[in-house]
């Protein structure tokens, strides 16, 4: 595996890969790296021919008072996973590379970054698309590939990718959880023991939720009353909203498409996020069908 720390020592790396008509496959990150980026890095392996992992904890997609500061690191750690799971080059560049002096150009998502987290967190996913974008543009990835936990940020860079044209096809894989239904986030490690049980009220509603629709409840005020009921153990619940899969906007009444329940509740001075994806036909239940490409 190779590291590298320049966008130009990238390029010319990533040229030799294309020129021999290799298929790249991207998984961006901030670091921290858990099972879930494995996941996601190991089906990047198995579907590509080189796999370039980003780690880099982007300052723009951070607001004020957030845990910028604060953010785990652990690089060596997450050597040892990137090769592990089958990456063959690790970019891990200064935040001066890729935001030089004078940087003033964004990417200005439109309405999906606006409910959910977008409420709360203001400016968030501009800093998202914007890294994204610059990072498709420097990797020139064939397929890239993202967790279904950050399920708006999935939804906010599938349109981007369409809106702007970017020649790479996104890929959401599923959350992967903790044997108890924790879904891994790097942000886990803030959790001190009774916060982490405390956490646990998150993936224990959506996955009560997820049982009664899958045992047909199609009823979107009970499966929010079933997804509720487990969190009054948090702290501060941001959100807990049933919206449809593609357009984010708040479902109400029976459930007739392919819907998400999306929550965030802070745990202590964590802030956690998940969600569930729900479809009443079969071929919808695997995400990227419901985030296809191709419906608008
Ligand atoms: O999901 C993340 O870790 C980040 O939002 C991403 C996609 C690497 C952009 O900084």
């Amino acid at each position: 595996m190779r590291v590298v720390r320049t966008i130009a020592d990238l390029r010319a790396l990533l040229r030799t890969h294309r020129e021999q008509g290799q298929r790249i496959g991207f998984v961006p990150t901030m670091g921290f790296l858990h099972e879930g980026h494995g996941a996601l890095i190991r089906q990047s392996a198995a579907r590509c021919d080189a796999t370039v992992v980003s780690i880099f904890v982007n300052p723009d997609q951070f607001g004020p008072g957030e845990d910028l500061a604060n953010y785990p690191r652990d690089l060596e750690r997450d050597q040892g996973l990137c090769l592990e799971t089958g990456a063959n080059v690790l970019f891990i560049p200064e935040v001066s590379e890729i935001y030089p002096t004078g940087f003033q150009t964004h990417v200005e998502p439109g309405r999906l970054a606006e409910p959910l987290c977008g409420q709360f967190r203001p400016g968030h996913f501009r800093g998202v698309a914007t890294v994204v974008a610059k990072l498709f543009h420097i990797v020139q990835p064939d397929l890239a590939f993202f967790g279904q936990k950050d399920y708006q940020q999935a939804v906010v860079i599938r349109r981007m990718v369409r809106d702007l044209n970017m020649p790479v096809d996104v890929v959401v894989v599923p959350t992967i959880r903790e044997a108890d239904g924790l879904a891994l986030s790097s942000r886990n490690a803030y959790l001190k023991p009774e916060e982490r049980t405390r956490a646990l009220a998150l993936s224990l509603g959506l996955l009560a939720a997820k049982a009664a629709f899958d045992a047909g409840e199609r009823s979107t005020a009970r499966l929010l009353e079933l997804a509720q009921a487990p969190l009054q153990q948090v702290d501060d619940l941001q959100y807990l909203e049933l919206v449809d899969a593609q357009t984010l906007e708040a479902h109400d009444g029976t459930v007739d498409r392919t819907v998400a329940l999306c929550v965030a509740a802070y745990v202590g001075t964590t802030r956690l996020i998940d969600n569930v994806v729900l479809s009443p036909s079969p071929e919808g239940a695997g995400l990227n069908v419901s985030l296809s490409p191709q419906a608008s």
